[in-house]
This record gives C-alpha cells, structure tokens and sequence, in this order.
C-alpha cells in the first residue's frame, strides 16, 4: 500500500462519528473495487480497537467494535450500513496519474477518461496500468 489514500476525509470522518455515537458494527458497502478495503484498512489503522472483517459473512460478526466490508449489508441486528460512493473528479484523476506516470494527457481528458470508469478506484488502477503498457 504505497499510495496515500486519496479524497476520502469526509468518509474517514463519517466513520468516526458513527462510533463515536455507539456504534459496534459498521458495514461498508457498494460495487467491486469501489476501495470499501481500502477505506476501512485505513481507518482502523487510525483508530486502535477497531476489528476489520473484510468480506465479512453475517457468521463472522462478534461483540468487538467492528468494520466490515461487504457489496451489500450483511442484514446483522444494530448494523450500521455506509454506503461507499466513488472517488471525486480530483481524486480520481490524482490516482489515474499516479498510476500512470509520464502519461502526457490534460486534466479534462483525463476527468472524461475516470467519469467513463464511473470512478471506481479499482478500475483506475487497472486502466492507468494498462495505458503505461
Ligand atoms: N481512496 C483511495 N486512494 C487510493 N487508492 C485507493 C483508494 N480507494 C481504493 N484504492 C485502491 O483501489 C484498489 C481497489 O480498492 P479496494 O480493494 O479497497 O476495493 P473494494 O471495494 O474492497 O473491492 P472488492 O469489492 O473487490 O473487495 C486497491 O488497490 C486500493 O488500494
Ligand atoms: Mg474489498
């Protein structure tokens, strides 16, 4: 995990606040490669105590404080769910170019390029890997 997380402080502080105010099970949601991994690795790194389940069945759910990742919500009794959106203009671009190095192309080509990739950091890092090929 080289790469800084990009663009994602308002989700890191709404997953904050959601424990602050009592809550022992946060699932993260949304579409293949949308960075729910990513984003709940982070944050538990930033937040000690913290259990991550990551591709978490409804079975492996216990009494620790807990984030878990999941495409849809795992349906558990007090489940939080956060519905993960993708990256913004800016930071999917950012990731696009740090993945592709050298690539000589404008930021509206490029705010074009990730907006077709619906900006999911998934398929950023794939696209701009292929393009350096
Ligand atoms: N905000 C971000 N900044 C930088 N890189 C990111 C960010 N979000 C995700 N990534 C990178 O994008 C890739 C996909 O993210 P991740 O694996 O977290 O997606 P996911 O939603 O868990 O996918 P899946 O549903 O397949 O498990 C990873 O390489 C991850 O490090
Ligand atoms: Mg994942």
């Amino acid at each position: 995990m080289a790469a800084p997380l990009l663009g994602r402080k308002r989700e890191l502080a709404d997953l904050r606040r959601l424990f602050v105010e009592g809550a022992r099970l946060v699932t993260v949601t949304g579409p293949e490669g949308v960075g729910k991994t990513r984003l709940a690795r982070d944050f538990a790194r930033e937040h000690g105590g913290v259990v991550v389940l990551d591709d978490a069945r409804p079975k492996d759910v216990g009494e620790e404080p807990t984030i878990a990742t999941a495409r849809e919500p795992l349906g558990v009794a007090g489940e939080q769910v956060y519905r993960l959106r993708p990256l913004g203009e800016a930071p999917a671009i950012e990731l696009f170019r740090e993945h592709a190095p050298g690539l000589d192309a404008s930021y509206v080509e490029l705010a074009e390029r990730v907006r077709a990739l619906g900006r999911l950091p998934g398929a950023i890092e794939r696209a701009a890997a292929e393009s350096q090929a």
